[in-house]
């Protein structure tokens, strides 16, 4: 559901690119949900405090179109802390590029993260996520 402002941390931002687009010149629903999987990726590594891979993606929902040029921002947050596992909810918001002005959210979705030790196999979470550097 679109909210008013973003919810999170801004865990990645990126430029959308014309190879990013598809038939219809709009940008490509998968290169958005594969830059919602990076930004989740990257607050999972440091909620797990090391390595971790996306278990499953859920409730993805596209709000907006995204356009060629626009700023794409990933915000992140943890709704849920399992003895392996967790949930980081993942909002995307847009800048045009010829503006300053009118940001609005063009995304979200639910990311499954699972910490795993180094044979591949789940690993339990740290108790809590280690404070920022
Ligand atoms: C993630 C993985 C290590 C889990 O192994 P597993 O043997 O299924 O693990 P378990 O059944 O012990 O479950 C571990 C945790 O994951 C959760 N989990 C497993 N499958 C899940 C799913 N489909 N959705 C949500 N949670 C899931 C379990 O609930 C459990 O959580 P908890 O410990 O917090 O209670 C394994 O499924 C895997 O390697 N998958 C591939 C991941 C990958 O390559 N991702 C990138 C895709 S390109």
């Amino acid at each position: 559901m679109a909210t008013q402002s973003p919810t999170g941390i801004l865990a990645l931002q990126t430029f959308s690119m014309p190879k990013d687009t598809n038939a219809q010149g709009d940008i490509f629903g998968g290169w958005l949900v594969s830059q919602m999987d990076i930004a989740a990726g990257i607050s999972s590594k440091h909620e797990c405090a090391g390595r971790s891979v996306t278990v499953s993606i859920k409730n993805v929902n596209f709000m907006k179109p995204v356009g060629v040029g626009d700023v794409v921002s990933c915000y992140t947050h943890v709704t849920r802390r399992g003895r392996t596992s967790l949930d980081i909810a993942v909002e995307v918001w847009t800048t045009p590029f010829d503006s300053e002005k009118g940001v609005s959210q063009v995304a979200d979705g639910l990311f499954v993260f699972v910490a795993i030790d180094e044979h591949g196999k789940p690993r339990r979470l740290p108790e809590q996520a280690p404070k920022p550097a």
